[in-house]
């Protein structure tokens, strides 16, 4: 070809990277790459080992060890052994370490960068620009917290060994995004790499161990699938962060249910990429390129789904189709290849099944005229139209370069549709008004909005989901939460947790009225109530020395003490949607005092009861709008009026529980300040803009969850309820609670303050009944998106907290349960409130808008 022509055309020539020190350093390794545990290679105890293969071009690259049993055992016992001096290491050392292992990345980026690439099959631009220079930034950013751990984070502590298990489809990255925040805060960490991409984090780990990290800090073991449920079921294993599909995601959602293990899930994603009639169209066509094709699409953000305003769209798509003409396929490799190849044939068999599918559903599959290389694994860039909303290539990742094109015309209809699958986990609009981008960014569930841009990541800011995207967050602040828990779970441990018998063994955790909780309660038919109550003393104890009830007190006492009257009956109904409702069982529950006298009765609440309540919680969605200022305000109205009524509310706990009217007054005040203190919080827990390279803002945005099912305990029965639903509230969520099952009335008493201080109808409503049950109703909810589980102390709770959470994988719905390992303490501040409840009632939503022309 003469110059001439190559002006021409413009084509590239091939600019193949050398292999050549990878190569050896497999074959270093090899025949076959092993585990990599307590400082060094080890082969599986039992000598299994599998092929791992070049994508390319289909042919085995090396083999890996299939972890079994002994293999795992061997790895969590040198993570567990090593926990115990880097937990006690100063931040400042820790510092140190991650600072070595950045430097370690960078050292040894071009080596790490085509180790990748050949094991995966991304182009080696991408690995080479993109993937490793983002794990060492990872390193330095979590170096950094290290040193600042003990002035940032003063009062929690780490966790103990993590789990990670990680995806395919960015090896080394996912690595980083787990340990450098895991070993930042003084945990250690065994790995599971996917068995189709195991060689990177074989070869960090030796490198890291060059750099001097101690043996058993990172342990990596490989294996598919079999060995990361090893890891899960570990018994030895603090907590799991796991990257991957959803099905397996909710697999070991269900597998670590109720064993104290903490769990992050970041999962799959239908992402979409909003495009308005104002956008700039030929940055918004570059951005289709970076958001599908990128990674071959193999990328969980991926933005999948293109929805462009109906005037544009046919111009839109031309200048994406003569795009997708240019984009170059072939050897990873080559530097001037845009996309590689699939990562393993039954990826790409399940890409071809996919559109297959697509098709015999109408919709229309064009592709560029090039054809892709004979040998290897490739499927070419692929644009879908005519597609409805509901149909397979709409709603299902394909993971892979499917883009799938579809039009709205207004705003909310972007909205509407852009939140129109199960997940949540990334977004992009593009709009040259930045008031409708923000505001179509607010609008958007998911975890990360680009506005005018696509993929920007950071180790500055969080990444992680909404909705079945997954929980939890990796990266910036918000990630460090997911590998370090608070100092006092440690300090009041199992000590302070009450026995079986209900009696509590530590101090301030409960009172004497616990043992009532064991009880049981009458299903009484609603509406045949005699109240009990009726005849109790005034002034002095009643029958069998019951305390006093004030509001139990009829109209004018006569001299000697007896009731002239017998008191007005006030039957508990429940609270929904701002009114009382009578329950669908049509039955009430009979609740008593410590000396079994009856106190009243509340309804008997069932799964529809909860259904009307969740469905009252979600129309009551505005309250997340209502400005800060106004839930402020709220919370203070009902923290003012339950203090006009704090001596009947005292006496109320008293006749419950037995408690004594000190403890009962010191209750109710503490529940006023916890009132007070989210009053506080409400237009002060705000975000953050993270410090990330974008030219721009990168804005944290702390965001309500939607609804909350909150199931009360029955330790300090008006507290603990004050406890969860002010925070829950404060930022902006609708609750659904279920107050404590032996001591209801403290919360039905409630309902007249609820309605006195201007509390909107919907956004708090409450459900009495058997707390199990209902906790149950909550957890299956597909329209519940996070559910707090309190009290349940003893082993009969340890089987609910479990329910509780394996029941949640339906929707991959958030759960909190609050007082493992150890009972929480109400009455501590410490404990009961504060930036724990914070953070677990909101969501974070990273929004990047760059800024310039
Ligand atoms: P996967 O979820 O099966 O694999 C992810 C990791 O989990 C791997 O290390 C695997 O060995 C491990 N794993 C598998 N089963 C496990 C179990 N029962 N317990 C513990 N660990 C287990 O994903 P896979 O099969 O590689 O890909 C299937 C689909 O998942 C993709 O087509 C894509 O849609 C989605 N996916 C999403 C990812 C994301 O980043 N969100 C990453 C990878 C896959």
């Amino acid at each position: 070809m003469s110059v001439a022509e190559i002006f021409e055309t413009m084509a590239y020539g091939p600019a193949p990277e050398s292999a050549g020190p990878a190569r050896e350093w497999l074959e270093a390794h090899g025949p076959a790459l092993g585990h990599y545990i307590d400082g060094r290679f080890v082969p599986s105890a039992d000598g299994a080992t599998f092929e791992d293969q070049d994508p390319a071009t289909g042919k085995p690259l090396t083999r890996v060890a299939q972890g079994g049993a002994a293999d795992t055992d061997a790895a969590v016992a040198s993570a567990r052994a090593a926990f115990t001096s880097w937990s006690r290491t100063p931040g400042h050392a820790r510092a140190r370490y991650l600072y070595a292992l950045a430097r370690m990345v960078q050292r040894q980026a071009r080596l790490l960068a085509v180790l990748e690439t050949l094991d995966n099959g991304k182009p080696i631009r991408e690995s080479r620009d993109i993937d490793v220079p983002l794990v060492a930034r990872h390193f330095y950013h979590h170096a950094g917290w290290a040193q600042l751990m003990a002035e940032e984070f003063p009062h929690d502590e780490p966790l103990g060994v993590v789990g990670a298990i990680i995806p395919w489809n960015f090896p080394l990255l996912m690595l980083a995004w787990k340990v450098a925040p895991a070993l930042a805060m003084g945990n250690t960490v065994v790995l599971k790499p996917a068995e189709y991409t195991s060689v990177t984090a074989l070869a960090f780990a030796e490198l890291a161990g060059r750099a001097g990290l101690p043996p058993g800090v990172l342990n990596v073991v490989t294996g598919d699938g079999r060995t990361g449920a090893l890891l899960v079921g570990h018994e030895g294993v603090d907590k799991i962060a796991f990257t991957g599909s959803t099905e397996v995601g909710r697999e070991i959602r269900r597998a670590t249910a109720g064993t104290g293990k903490r769990l992050s899930l970041e999962l799959g994603g239908k992402s979409p990429f909003v495009v308005f009639d104002d956008a700039d169209l030929d940055s918004a066509v570059e951005g289709v390129v970076d958001a599908i094709w990128f990674n071959q699409g193999q990328v969980c953000c991926a933005g999948s789904r293109l929805l462009m305003q109906e005037n544009v769209a046919p111009v839109l798509l031309d200048k994406v189709r003569a795009r997708m003409e240019l984009l170059r396929l072939g050897d990873p490799l080559d530097k001037a290849v845009d996309i590689g190849a699939i990562v393993a044939p039954v990826q790409l068999e399940r890409i071809r099944r996919l559109v297959a599918q697509g098709e015999s559903e109408g919709a229309t599959v064009w592709q560029p005229s090039w054809s892709c290389p004979a040998e290897g694994l490739w499927y070419p860039p692929t644009l879908v139209t005519d597609v409805a909303p509901a149909s397979t290539l709409a709603q299902v990742e394909v993971f892979g370069p499917v883009l799938t094109a579809m039009t709205f015309r207004t705003a909310a209809e972007a909205v509407a549709l852009a939140n129109n699958t199960p997940y949540g986990l990334a977004a992009s609009v593009w709009s040259e008004s930045i008031g409708r981008a923000l505001d179509v960014a607010r609008g958007i569930k998911a975890g990360t909005v680009w506005i005018n841009c696509t993929n920007q990541f950071d180790a500055a800011s969080g990444f992680g989901g909404y909705r079945e995207s997954g929980f939890g967050r990796e990266g910036g602040r918000e990630g460090l939460y997911e590998y370090v828990r608070p100092s006092w779970e440690k300090r009041a441990g199992s000590a302070s947790t009450p026995t079986a018998q209900g009696k509590p063994s530590g101090k301030g955790n409960g009172h004497a009225g616990e043992a009532a909780a064991s009880q049981p309660s009458r299903p009484l038919p609603a509406g045949d109530v005699v109240s009990q109550t009726a005849y109790l003393y005034k002034g002095k104890p009643g029958p069998g020395g019951a305390p006093v009830l004030r509001d139990a007190a009829p109209d004018g006492p006569d001299s000697d003490g007896f009731a002239a009257y017998p008191p007005l009956d006030r039957t508990a109904k429940l609270y929904i949607g701002g009114k009382q409702a009578r329950p669908d069982s049509g039955y009430s529950r009979a609740i008593s005092g410590p000396d079994g006298a009856i106190l009243g009765e509340v309804g008997e609440g069932n799964r529809k009861d909860i259904r009307n309540a969740v469905e009252a919680a979600h129309k009551a969605s505005g309250w997340a709008a209502t400005a800060a200022h106004g839930r402020a305000q709220i919370l203070y109205y009902i923290a003012e009026n339950l203090s006009a009524r704090a001596d009947e509310f005292a006496a109320r706990l008293v006749a419950l529980t037995g408690m004594s009217r000190r403890e009962a007054m010191a209750e109710v005040e503490a529940a006023v300040e916890r009132l007070f203190t989210y009053g506080a919080w409400a237009d002060k827990y705000d975000g953050q803009v993270h410090a990330t390279p974008l030219r721009g803002v990168t804005l944290a945005v702390n965001e309500p969850i939607g609804v909350l099912g909150l199931v009360c305990g029955d330790r300090h029965p008006l507290l603990g309820f004050i406890s969860l639903v002010a925070p829950a509230i404060a930022m902006g969520n609708t609750v659904a609670a279920v107050p404590s099952e032996s001591y209801p009335l403290v919360a039905t008493d409630l309902y007249q303050v609820l309605e006195t201080s201007d509390v909107p109808g919907g956004v708090v409503n409450i459900v009495t009944g058997g707390r199990d049950a209902l906790a149950r109703v909550l957890a299956e909810h597909d329209d519940v998106q996070g559910l707090w589980y309190a009290g349940g102390d003893g082993d009969e709770g340890s089987e609910g907290a479990r329910r509780v959470e394996a029941l949640s994988a339906g929707n991959l719905k958030r759960t909190w349960v609050l007082d493992r390992p150890a009972a929480r303490d109400w009455l501590d501040a410490a404990q009961g409130q504060g930036a724990e409840f914070l953070r677990q009632a909101t969501q974070v939503k990273n929004i990047w808008a760059p800024s310039g022309d």
